[in-house]
């Protein structure tokens, strides 16, 4: 996928104030964000639920960058066509509920969307090596998945950095995510590893100014 400059800002929409989630999207319209981060939980691979395709299809009426949908969910096989339809443009499936990742990867592309995958903060990167061609994009979980708003794991820059030289070995132009505890004290470090692009859920929309904080994250070096 194409490289940035500055970094990929994903505001993370769980953290969004859902009595009023279109001026919560036309705040990420307006804002230097570069993708709404969509996070779908069932209840089973993560303790928790959030919401589905047709939440995800409703914001898109009104949401104007890039879907960046992340999977936690058992069997996303069975969902990948129903997340095209709802306006995925990036589909990430976790690699701990992918049995046959390789056909996973091959059947959301055939669909239209990038294929990502995420790993959580016990599986190593190296599980990747012989994939990492076929990934448009990795998330690495910084927290274990489920919730927003908890301390970012600091063994993360140690994974990320072994990410970035595996993909520069394998001359792969796979993105780095990083997903969780994002917070603008340690961006950069999380930048400076490798990171093309940071999630933050909490860090934006507990902020006084979310706009303003969005623009400070874009604005760290890369
Ligand atoms: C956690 C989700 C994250 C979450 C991040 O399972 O994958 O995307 O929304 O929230 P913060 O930035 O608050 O840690
Ligand atoms: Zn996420």
């Amino acid at each position: 996928m194409t490289k940035h400059n500055s970094p990929i800002i994903a505001p993370s929409m769980l953290s969004a104030d859902f009595l009023n989630l279109e001026r919560d999207i036309e705040m990420v319209n307006k804002s230097s964000a570069d993708w709404f981060h969509l996070d779908v939980m069932d209840g089973r691979f993560v303790p928790n639920i959030s919401y589905g395709m047709s939440i995800i299809a409703t914001m898109k009426k009104k949401a104007m960058k890039t879907f960046d949908v992340h999977l936690m969910i058992l069997e996303p096989e069975k969902y990948f066509e129903d997340f095209a339809k709802a306006g995925a443009d990036i589909l990430t499936i976790h690699y701990e509920a992918s049995p046959h990742l390789h056909r996973s990867l091959q059947a959301i592309k055939a669909l239209g969307m990038k294929a990502g995958v995420a790993l959580n903060p016990h599986t190593p990167v190296s599980v990747l090596k012989d994939i990492i061609n076929d990934i448009d994009l990795v998330l690495i979980m910084s927290v274990n998945p489920g919730f927003g708003g908890q301390k970012f794991i600091e063994r993360t820059y140690h994974k990320v950095k072994e990410l970035k030289a595996m993909i520069k070995e394998h001359n792969a132009d796979t993105l780095i995510e990083v997903d969780g505890g994002v917070t603008l004290a340690n961006a950069q470090a999380i930048i400076n590893a490798g990171a093309d692009a940071l999630v933050a859920g909490n860090t934006v929309f507990s902020s006084p100014d979310p706009m303003d904080t969005i623009e400070k994250l874009k604005g760290l070096e890369k």
